[in-house]
This record gives structure tokens, C-alpha cells and sequence, in this order.
């Protein structure tokens, strides 16, 4: 949610700090603020609003700023307290000698206060942060090491946390730890780095080390020393990051969001390499290590996620029981964690995320696995938290994804699904999806069809920007499209969209519609096709402005239909993979249109660490 970077070597550190930053930029963004070692004094810059706001503040400043070859940095999406410059990160102790950066939430941060507050602390934010730097602050006073003083401070903080923390005295140490929340360091010669996430250490090293709960780093320029809570020393396990700078760039597309959707032909030739290799071939998945005799014994499938995965799994839902008549539920996962968990050994439980930090789909599939479930997760972060709890891990490989708004991510999501879904019906014996894997071959080249007629979308984008609403509309597997088109729009344009299953109109939603609203029917070939002209005609009755997203031909709808937005022939059961590229493009093109800010729309965060 928020982003952690911290330096200490040999250069500059408040550029390094800046340019990590900038690349986690986009996992929130409210606030934002460094802390540095200036001539044996710690000093803390932090500004509200966006990190150019930061960045100016440095700038003025930088003779001072850039001697420290020592820092810490966060950027912050609030949680507790507004996103002030005083709720800023880093927060500091009483003395100023502490400087304390932190993503997470620390739950029993009101009884701490009170007991640092009548030890003599005083608290200048209304964060749960600042308790960690005066703890920390009372622990160093009482052992004269940092290390020490983080790790009995850990000892009494409770809640989900990565934290990096710098003392005055120690000019070039930093001590880190983490529960529940990301932290990698980066290893460098002469120098070495901490991070919530990679993209702000690739450009530096690709070496790294994740850190596991309960783990407590202490980084000099030198050295990296590792140890777990209850101070025994631990081994530590370098890693080398896949991830390439280059995905960072824009490469000349105007936003991240433009360049992700026209990645999407690639990331779907990624998903099926060495998955699905021929027609005349079974879906190889040995991701899954469920056994093949549990797996048709399997009699009910779950699947947890949140917006746009919870789209995708309602897809995935759909493909399940149509290839291996399995029943499965969707549900997200927010909901899921406050009912009783009706599971067992006998329920697959699949939990889907890009991200695969999101709070509450990691409780849920905790809390599944509790009950004996095989935990299966479909992630694009085969490094993240709720890929360790995995029994069986499908990376979707679409690569890093820096828009907030997911696209590519989502079309990875969808293909490992239909993958899964075949791989299931093959080992159950179920049917022949000869066809579909044919289809799912040539899906790319309808995508980059789609693409290449981009400039028709816009068009239409422009015609119907000024709307203050917007209806999707669809049936069957296309329903979750209508939802993904409506929140795609809706988070980047804050047009109010919603999506609705085409036969749900007429109960209710119909009696918003007049010349002013415009409903788009997402209207492909197959078994409920006619029913959705049906709904679409009722809705053109009440004057609304019909917009059509389909693979017909057919020469009536052009009486019907103000807009039509025709995509390549596919078959229904595919459809998806196809239709929402369209709908990513037109809430683009809007947002874009209407001068928005469309890779780091307002109030939103990459990814959601908080329930
Ligand atoms: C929408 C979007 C969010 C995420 C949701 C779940 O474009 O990105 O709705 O899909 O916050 O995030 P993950 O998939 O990381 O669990």
C-alpha cells in the first residue's frame, strides 16, 4: 500500500531514495518523506501530496540533503491520521534521533502510546507509526544498539508491519523487519539497500534477499547480518531478481496503463508457454501438485479474491463448472473472513491476486488452510506473501504492472484460469477442448486486432465522455466483463458505472435510463446472444444511448445501436480474454480525455495491505 526504500553505501543516498520512490510511486501516494544523516544529525524532509511536491522540497535543499550517503524514504497511503505533513513518514522520537519509516498497521498502537505517552513521550502525528519510533527511541536508551532495540520493540508491537529505522549515531546502519508485509534488501558492493518492493531496487542490483516474518536485517555499506526474533543468527538465502529495468519505462506510451494493455498479446503468449504446447496435447500444469486422484475427488472449489481477480475468478467459476462440473464459489474475500469458513480437505481453495499482498485475500486463504484445504494461488508475485502460503503456486508472469488500474495482470489471471479449468477436465476425463486450446493459440492476434483499431475506441471515448454515468450490460461468462469494464472506468475516469447481467435491468436498474445515459451491451455470438438484443432493445425504448461491443455482423444492429465497437469472431466460452480489451481502451481513452490521472487515479493504491 504504502512504499519503503532505504540506502546506505557509498553515494548520495536522497537520489537513490527519490528514484526508489518514484518506481513505487504507484502503490500509494497521499504523502511522502525522507530521512537522511546530515553531519551526524538525522533530518527529515516529508511533504503532502504527490512526490513532486517531495522532490521540490529536496531540490531546495539539496546541497545539505545529498552529503548523507545514508537514508530512509516512504511514500504513504494514509491509513491512521489524514495525509498531513505531520503524518508523514519518517516519524522520529522525542530526541530526534530515531527516524522510523513503516508500512502496515500496528493494532495495539493506543495502549503503547499511552504507556510511552506517561514514560514522557510526546506524539506529534496522529499515526500509529510514531509509536514505533519513540519504542524504538526508549528500548536504544535502555541497550545502546539498534538492532536490540528493534528487536525487543518488535517484541511488543502488534499488527502487520515492514519498518526500516536509522539512528543518529549510527551513520551507516539500517535496521529492518517485517510481519505481514513485504521487505527486500538489495545487495550492492560497497553499499546495500532495503525496499517494500522491487521495482526501487532493480535499477541498482539484482541481488536479493526477502525477508521472512519475524526476521530483523541490520545493513552497513559492508555487511548484512540477519537474525530472527529470538536474536539466533540466521542464514541468509540471496536470490536474483527477474525483473528487468526496462519494465519500468513507458517506452513511449503516453501512460503505464496504454503500454500494459498493449502488452496484453505477449503476457498471453507468456501464460501458455511450455503450459500448452499443442491441440493434440494435455495442459501441462505441474504448478499444480494437488494429487490427480484428490483432485476428481474434489467436490467443491472456492475461490477468494478482490476486484478485479474477483472478476477474474468469477470467470474462472464459469469455466470450472462448464468443463468439470465441480460447483465452485466466488466470493470476495473481504466478505468471506467474517462468516463462519465452511471448508475442508475435500475444497480446493483458490485465492487469486496480482499483487499478492492483498490483507484480507491472504486471511481468507489463511484461514482456509487452517481447515485443511489445498491452497492453490493464482498471483502475478510469485514473491509475495500470499504466494508462501501457497500448496500450489501458477505465477501468471505478466510482468510488473505499475498502472493502478489492472489490465494485463487481469488477462494473465483469465488464461491461467482457462488453463486450469482445461488441465482439471483433462485429468477428470471430462471432455475434448481441442477447439478451445486452438483458439486460445490464436488469441493474440485477435487481441493486436483489437489494438490495432484503437483509434475507433477513442472516437467513441470522446462521445461519451461527458457522461456522468454508464451501464454494462451483459450475460452469462461476458457478466464479469460488465463488471470489469464498469470498474476499470469508474477508478480511472470516477464516472459512476456499474455492470449488470443483461436480464436484471428491467428489475429495477431500467428505471434510470433516459437520452442521457448510455448502456453498453456486450453482445457475442452464441446461446445468449438474443436474449441480450432482447434487453437491449428494452433499453433503447427508454431512450438510453446503446453502445454494442460485439463479433456480429449482423446489418440490424446498426438500427439499434448508436455506437458499435465490432472485435474479431471468438467463441463464447473464450470471449472474455477478448471482450474486456476494448473496455480497458475506452476507459482509457475517457480518463485520458477528460485530463485525468489515469495511472495513479485518486484515493487508490496499487496494492491494498489493509482489511
Ligand atoms: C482494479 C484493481 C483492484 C485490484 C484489487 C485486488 O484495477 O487493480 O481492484 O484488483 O485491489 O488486488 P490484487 O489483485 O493485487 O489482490
Amino acid at each position: 500500500m504504502c512504499g519503503i526504500v532505504g540506502y546506505v553505501g557509498n553515494k548520495s543516498a536522497v537520489d537513490i531514495l527519490l528514484e526508489g520512490l518514484t518506481s513505487l510511486e504507484y502503490r500509494g501516494y497521499d504523502s511522502s518523506g525522507v530521512a537522511v544523516n546530515v553531519n551526524g544529525k538525522v533530518e527529515l524532509y516529508k511533504a503532502a501530496g504527490k512526490l513532486q511536491n517531495l522532490k521540490h522540497i529536496v531540490e531546495k535543499n539539496y546541497a545539505e540533503i545529498s552529503k548523507s550517503t545514508i537514508g530512509i524514504g516512504h511514500i504513504r497511503w494514509a491509513t491512521h491520521g489524514a495525509p498531513t505533513v505531520e503524518n508523514a513518514h519518517p516519524h522520529s522520537c522525542n530526541c530526534g534521533k530515531v527516524a522510523v519509516v513503516h508500512n502496515g498497521i500496528i493494532e495495539n498502537f493506543k495502549e503503547l502510546k499511552e504507556k510511552l505517552e506517561k514514560n514522557g513521550c510526546t506524539f506529534r502525528s496522529q499515526t500509529d507509526t510514531e509509536t514505533i519510533a519513540h519504542l524504538v527511541a526508549t528500548k536504544f536508551g535502555e541497550v545502546h544498539n539498534l538492532t536490540e532495540a528493534v528487536r525487543l520493540a518488535t517484541k511488543e508491537i502488534e499488527g502487520a508491519y515492514a519498518i526500516c529505522v536509522i539512528h543518529q549515531d549510527l551513520p551507516n546502519t539500517i535496521v529492518a523487519t517485517r510481519r505481514n508485509a513485504p521487505l527486500v534488501v538489495g545487495l550492492g558492493e560497497g553499499e546495500n539497500f532495503v525496499a517494500s518492493d522491487v521495482p526501487a531496487l532493480i535499477q541498482y542490483t539484482k541481488k536479493a534477499m526477502y525477508l521472512e516474518d519475524n526476521q530483523i536485517v541490520t545493513l552497513t555499506p559492508d555487511s548484512i547480518k540477519l537474525i530472527d526474533i529470538d536474536n539466533n543468527p540466521l542464514a541468509q538465502h540471496i536470490e536474483m531478481l527477474p525483473w528487468e529495468p526496462v519494465a519500468l519505462s513507458k517506452m513511449g506510451y503516453k501512460h503505464f496503463m496504454l503500454k500494459e494493455i498493449h502488452e496484453q498479446p505477449d503476457v498471453v503468449r507468456n501464460v501458455l508457454s511450455g503450459k500448452l504446447r499443442a491441440v493434440d496435447e494435455n495442459v501441462s500444469l505441474k504448478e499444480v501438485t494437488l494429487d490427480k486422484e484428490k483432485l476428481r475427488e474434489l467436490s467443491r472449489i472456492q475461490i477468494v479474491a478482490c476486484g478485479t481477480s474477483l472478476h477474474a475468478a468469477m470467470v474462472g467459476k464459469y469455466l470450472i463448472e462448464e468443463f468439470c462440473e465441480i460447483p465452485v464459489d466466488v466470493e470476495p474475500s473481504s466478505e468471506y473472513i467474517y462468516r463462519k469458513t465452511i471448508t475442508d480437505k475435500n475444497t480446493l481453495v483458490i485465492g487469486v491476486s496480482q499483487s499478492g499482498e492483498t490483507a484480507d485475500t491472504i486471511t481468507a486463504v489463511r484461514q482456509a488452510k487452517s481447515k485443511g484445504s489445498h491452497i492453490l494461488i493464482i498471483t502475478n508475485r510469485p514473491d509475495s506473501t500470499m504466494a508462501r502460503e501457497a500448496d500450489s503456486l501458477i505465477p501468471v508472469n505478466a510482468g510488473i504492472e505499475v498502472s493502478v488500474a489492472a489490465t494485463k495482470s487481469y488477462i494473465a489471471q483469465l488464461i491461467s484460469f482457462y488453463l486450469l479449468a482445461i488441465y482439471m477436465a483433462e485429468v477428470k476425463g471430462a471432455c475434448d477442448l481441442g477447439d478451445l486450446k486452438h483458439e486460445l493459440i490464436i488469441l493474440p492476434q485477435k487481441i493486436e486486432k483489437v489494438l490495432a483499431h484503437k483509434e475507433d475506441i477513442q472516437k467513441f471515448a470522446r462521445k461519451f465522455a461527458n457522461s456522468k454515468d454508464f451501464i454494462f450490460i451483459a450475460r452469462g461468462i461476458n457478466f464479469p466483463t460488465a463488471l470489469e469494464g464498469a470498474l476499470k472506468l469508474k477508478e480511472i475516469s470516477y464516472i459512476n458505472a456499474t455492470g449488470y447481467t443483461a436480464g436484471e435491468l428491467k428489475h429495477g436498474p431500467i428505471a434510470m435510463l433516459d437520452e442521457s445515459m448510455p448502456v453498453l451491451s456486450i453482445l457475442m455470438k452464441g446461446k445468449v446472444y438474443d436474449k441480450i438484443l432482447s434487453n437491449s432493445e428494452e433499453a433503447k425504448a427508454r431512450n438510453a444511448r446503446m453502445i454494442a461491443l460485439t463479433d456480429s455482423e449482423d446489418e440490424k444492429l446498426n438500427e439499434l445501436f448508436e455506437c458499435i465497437i465490432r472485435i474479431p469472431e471468438i467463441s463464447e466460452i473464450l470471449s472474455p480474454a477478448l471482450t474486456v480489451v476494448p473496455l480497458q481502451l475506452l476507459a482509457y481513452y475517457i480518463a485520458e480525455f477528460l485530463g485525468k490521472d489515469v495511472d495513479q487515479p485518486r484515493n487508490l493504491a496499487k496494492s491494498v495491505t489493509v482489511e
